[in-house]
C-alpha cells in the first residue's frame, strides 16, 4: 500500500471478505488501474465499467477470474504473478500427497475426538511412495516443482503437458498411484478431471488438486471416493469456493484444505510486491513485468 500511495491515489476496498460484483462496478469507474485477488470477478460488466483502466494486476498466477479477451479489446494490460509462489503452491502439492496417502487427515481428527486407543499394529495403514509412479498433469513452473521433489520420496515421474511432450493423459491416469493437477482453468480444462477419467485411474490411486476447483467434476469425485473407485484425494481448490460438494465432508479418504497452495508470509509479500510492480510500471508508461499473453 505504502508503495502504491508513493506512486498514485489510491481506493482501498476495506469491507469484511470480497468486494461485491456491484461495489466493484461501481468503484472501478474513473479508475486507471485495478489490483485484484482471485476471488474477485473481473468480468465484462466490470470493464465496461472501467472506461479509464488502463492495467489489471491480478495478485495471482492463474486469471480465471478475468476476462482477459474483453480488458484486450479495450487495450487493458492484464498482468499476473508467475513465479514467485511456485514453491509454495508445490510444497502445499506435498502436503496434500503425503497427508492424502498417509491418512493424516483421519488420524489427526480422531486424536481430536480424544478416542483413540492408542498405537495399533495395522492401524490407519497407508500408502508408501517409494517406487511408485506420480502423475503429473500441466508441466509448467509449478507442475515441475512439483516433480523436483519427487525424487526426495523416490518417486518415478510421469507428465502430461500442452506442448505434447510427455505421456498421453489415458495412461497417466492409468499407471499413476498419484495423480496431480497443474493446468489453468480454461475451456479445454474445466472438468478434465469427470467421471470417466476417474474410472480410468487404479482404484489404488490418489488424486491432488491445487490448481483450480472446475478443472475436476466435484460430483463425480465425491461419488468416485464414496465407491472406492480410487483411493483418496487431497484437495485445495474447489469448483465453487468458498461452497465445497456435500458429500465430500462425509468422507475420510479426503483431505480438504481451504485454498492454501500460496498461503506462506514470504510468496503473499512477493505476489503482493510483483502485482504493485506491474500496476506501477504500466501507470507510468513502462512495459508491464509479468503481463498475461
Ligand atoms: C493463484 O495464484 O492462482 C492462487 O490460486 C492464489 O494464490
Amino acid at each position: 500500500m505504502a508503495r502504491l500511495e508513493e506512486a498514485c491515489d489510491v481506493e482501498r476496498f476495506d469491507g469484511d471478505g470480497v468486494i461485491s460484483h456491484d461495489e466493484l462496478v461501481a468503484r472501478v469507474a474513473g479508475k486507471q488501474g485495478l489490483i485484484a485477488m482471485v476471488t474477485d470477478m473481473v468480468d465484462r460488466a466490470v470493464i465496461e465499467a472501467g472506461t479509464s483502466l488502463k492495467v489489471i494486476a491480478n495478485a495471482a498466477v492463474g486469471y480465471n477470474n478475468i476476462d482477459v479477451a474483453a480488458a484486450r479489446a479495450r487495450g487493458i494490460v492484464v498482468t499476473n504473478t508467475p513465479g514467485v509462489l511456485t514453491d509454495a503452491t508445490a510444497d502445499l502439492t506435498w502436503a496434500l500427497i503425503l497427508a492424502v496417502t498417509r491418512r493424516l487427515g483421519e488420524g489427526e481428527r480422531w486424536v481430536r475426538t480424544r478416542e483413540w486407543p492408542g498405537w495399533a499394529f495395522d492401524q490407519l495403514l497407508g500408502m508408501e511412495l517409494r517406487g511408485k509412479q506420480l502423475g503429473i498433469v500441466g508441466f509448467g513452473r509449478i507442475g515441475r516443482a512439483v516433480a523436483d521433489r519427487a525424487a526426495a520420496f523416490g518417486m518415478t515421474v510421469a507428465h502430461t503437458s500442452r506442448s505434447g511432450d510427455g505421456i498421453p493423459m489415458d495412461r497417466l491416469l492409468s499407471t499413476s498411484d498419484v495423480v496431480s493437477l497443474h493446468v489453468p482453468l480454461t475451456a479445454d480444462t474445466r472438468h478434465l478431471i469427470d467421471q470417466a477419467a476417474l474410472a480410468r485411474m487404479k482404484r489404488t490411486a490418489y488424486l491432488v488438486n491445487t490448481s483450480r476447483g472446475p478443472v475436476v467434476d466435484e460430483a463425480a469425485l465425491a461419488w468416485a471416493l464414496k465407491n472406492r473407485l480410487i483411493a483418496g484425494a487431497g484437495l485445495d481448490v474447489y469448483e465453487r469456493e468458498p461452497i465445497v460438494h456435500d458429500e465430500l465432508f462425509a468422507l475420510e479418504n479426503v483431505v480438504l484444505a481451504p485454498h492454501l497452495g500460496s498461503a506462506t508470509s514470504e510468496t503473499r509479500t512477493a505476489m503482493a510486491d510483483l502485482a504493485v510492480r506491474n500496476a506501477i510500471a504500466v501507470l507510468s508508461g513502462e512495459a508491464p513485468i509479468t503481463p498475461v499473453t
